[in-house]
């Protein structure tokens, strides 16, 4: 166990995790760690050569197999059929971790037409893990729902009507998608409360990984300084580690955990009416693809 673990007891063995985003950074470190404690794990990524790559690393790095299933969170029909395909093939998760995230450069649109950071830091998230629900909710024993976010979560002004497909720039979509997805957790996290599941957000930390653009001149030379700074993706990956598996936080829902620890949230960051309001705005966008053949 590493460094940083080793204070804990962790009881993920025999347990099934899902990582979305497996193929690299901090998802691909987290799925090392997780293997090689004994889960079984499957890791995301949209393409399949990325996905036999990091499988390969992972497999002889942890010595456990894992396993790997394409998904797209920018489309709703990939979404849809992957967790079709989860659940028939592989079975429910005990452990489901929102793990995929970007930050683009520029404006763009996913295919349903959404800002793409928007669609895939949190639409896709909260969209998946509502088909996963019933599921989880039918196995013994505690499932856990880990999603990533980032301690970026505050650094902007936030509207919760957030599908209004403004152009902006990079680093505001990505703080509102991150506190968007963290307006889910608590929201999700209340709604669980009397159930088997529990609901918990992670900051990982900083680390140099490809989530950073690398065009232009000035987002190289941000990448060198993050890397100065950073900690490596390996030890970002404690925390979801921490996260997903500690007996401690056994039964702990609808918090925040950075640094290893059950954190703070800035209050004044959050307030129910907004919550409330980005909720039903999100289940009613749902719902209205649902007439046009999305199943909700
Ligand atoms: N790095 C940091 O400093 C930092 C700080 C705070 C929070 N975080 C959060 O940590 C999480 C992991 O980030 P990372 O730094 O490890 O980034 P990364 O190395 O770029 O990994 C991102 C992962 O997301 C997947 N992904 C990208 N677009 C996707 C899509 N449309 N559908 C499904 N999967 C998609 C990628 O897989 P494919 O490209 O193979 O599809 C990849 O496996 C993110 O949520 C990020 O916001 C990172």
């Amino acid at each position: 166990m590493d460094e940083n673990l080793r204070k804990y007891d962790f009881n993920i063995d025999g347990s099934f995790v899902v990582i979305t985003g497996g193929t690299s950074g901090i998802g691909r470190e987290t799925a090392v760690k997780l293997s090689r404690a004994g889960a079984y794990v499957l890791i995301t990524g949209r393409d399949r050569q990325r996905l036999d790559e990091a499988k390969q690393d992972i497999d002889m790095r942890s010595g456990n197999p894992v396993r790997t299933l394409p998904l797209d969170l920018s489309s709703f029909e990939s979404i849809y059929s992957f967790s079709e395909k989860l659940v028939d093939v592989h079975g429910t998760p005990d452990v489901l971790i929102n793990n995929a995230g970007i930050y683009t450069r520029g404006y763009k649109k996913s295919v349903e037409g959404f800002e793409m950071t928007m669609a895939v830091n949190y639409l896709g998230p909260f969209y998946l893990t509502r088909l996963l629900l019933p599921h989880m909710m039918d196995i013994d024993g505690e499932a856990r729902i880990i999603n990533v976010t980032s301690d970026s979560y505050h650094a902007v002004k936030f509207n919760p009507d957030i599908f209004t497909n403004k152009r902006e720039s990079g680093f505001c979509a990505y703080s509102k998608s991150k506190r968007a997805l963290m307006y889910f957790n608590f929201i999700l996290a209340g709604q669980l409360r009397d159930t088997n599941i529990t609901v918990n957000c992670v900051h990982p930390g900083h680390s140099a990984t490809g989530i950073w653009p690398s065009d232009p001149w000035y987002w190289r030379l941000a990448g060198k300084m993050i890397s100065i700074t950073a900690d490596p993706p390996a030890y970002a990956a404690d925390n979801i580690v921490y996260a997903a598996s500690s007996e401690e936080l056994t039964g702990v829902t609808g918090r925040y955990i950075k640094d290893m620890a059950i954190s703070r949230v800035r209050k004044r960051a959050f307030n129910d009416g907004d919550g409330k309001k980005l909720w039903n705005n999100t289940i009613e966008l749902l719902n209205k693809r649902r007439h046009s053949g999305i199943p909700v």
